[in-house]
């Protein structure tokens, strides 16, 4: 009886285990789906300690709604991108990280579309090694709680699972079809986002798209110069990687510290914003014509097509970064984070 009932205790005992297995098979980084026809159901198919996929991959015209689950996003350009946020309202970044879906300013990919008026200035970026859009957002339109400071998202996670579980992203940035990024990063919180995603041909996106320095948020990881009320769109020269700095001459990397030491007070250094040129500058109901609860008025209408783009009031567009000034973005970003937390750094900006 004793060594049955000891048998009984083992294979419970091994079963718990089983259950708590953190790791996939497979990390979510090597897993490559083409879009849209090889498109799983669920990239990540496993229940383990994390749970399963909150939503799905496989996404259609039957899904595209507001209370959508698609967890495939996209960032092509200025007008069409997706941002990753929680699928019920007055969420925290923090809480949600896993189970985030995919809130889109296009409609036509089965996903939730950010509502009309939700972007307060946005900011494309195109360059050798990546795209990006860095922007402002009435956050609380994509479900995030207002004041929360929010976090980061992107394809790695502790458990290689991803943070949303699952989460697939595609672009159309660099030939005709939609291909899959296997490195990105998407900060959101704060009233402000930025995501970017790294050309999977060339051989340092995983770089350029570092997914460890979670804490530090878009001024360390996306530095730009992205101005609240402007919708334009950029090229511009790569950034240093996300940590890497020089300093007297230096390569240096930052080692961001354990949340165990508090919050991050200081950074050794200010992150340098690349040079951008070219930037054409659209109006946002040009841009967001088919979000819910805009009006496009049939004047508008019968000339989005055709929106001119302005020049930027900083002449020729061309806005070459000089020491200290005119990084505008970083320190608006900065000051909404410090202002509605009174310290340089939250500690709640986690991954
Ligand atoms: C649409 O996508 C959902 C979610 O992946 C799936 O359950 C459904 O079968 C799809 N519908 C069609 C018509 O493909």
């Amino acid at each position: 009886m004793a060594a049955v009932f000891l048998n009984a205790l083992v294979i419970s005992g091994a079963l718990a285990v089983a259950a708590q297995e953190r790791f996939p098979k497979t990390p979510l980084v090597s897993k490559h789906f083409s879009y849209p026809s090889g498109l799983p159901y669920q990239a990540d198919d496993e229940d383990l300690l994390r749970g399963t996929q909150f939503g799905y991959n496989r996404c259609n015209s039957s899904t595209e709604n507001q209370q959508s689950l698609c967890q495939t996003s996209f960032l092509n350009g200025l007008d069409d991108f997706c941002l990753w946020g929680p699928s019920k309202p007055n969420s925290l970044i923090a809480d949600t990280e896993g189970e985030e879906v995919a809130w889109c300013t296009k409609p036509g990919r089965g996903t939730r579309i950010i509502p009309a008026d939700a972007l307060k200035g946005v900011q494309f970026m195109r360059t050798p090694d990546y795209v990006q859009v860095v922007g402002f957002i009435d956050q609380t339109a994509i479900n995030i709680a207002r004041g929360d400071s929010g976090g980061e998202l992107d394809p790695h996670g502790a458990d290689l699972r991803g943070n949303p579980l699952g989460g697939l992203m595609y672009s159309n940035a660099w030939s005709d079809s939609f291909e899959q990024a296997i490195e990105w990063h998407n900060f959101m919180g704060g009233d402000a986002f930025c995501l970017k995603v790294c050309d999977p041909s060339r051989p340092n996106a995983a770089n350029y798209c570092q997914h460890i320095y979670d804490r530090i948020g878009c001024a360390y990881n996306a530095p730009n110069n992205a101005k609240e009320g402007v919708f334009e769109s950029c090229e511009g020269e790569n950034q240093d990687f996300p940590g890497v700095y020089t300093q007297d001459g230096r390569v240096l990397t930052y080692t961001q510290p354990p949340e165990a030491l508090g919050v991050i007070t200081s950074v050794p250094y200010q992150p340098r914003v690349p040079a951008s040129s070219n930037c054409k500058q659209f109006s946002s109901s040009a841009l967001y014509t088919n979000a819910p609860g805009s009006v496009a008025p049939m004047s508008l209408a019968a000339t989005s097509s055709t929106a001119s783009p302005s020049s930027t009031s900083k002449s020729g567009g061309s806005q070459s970064q000089t020491d200290g000034e005119s990084n505008d973005a970083t320190y608006v970003v900065f000051s909404a984070i410090t202002s509605i937390l009174g310290v340089l750094f939250s500690a709640l900006f986690l991954a």
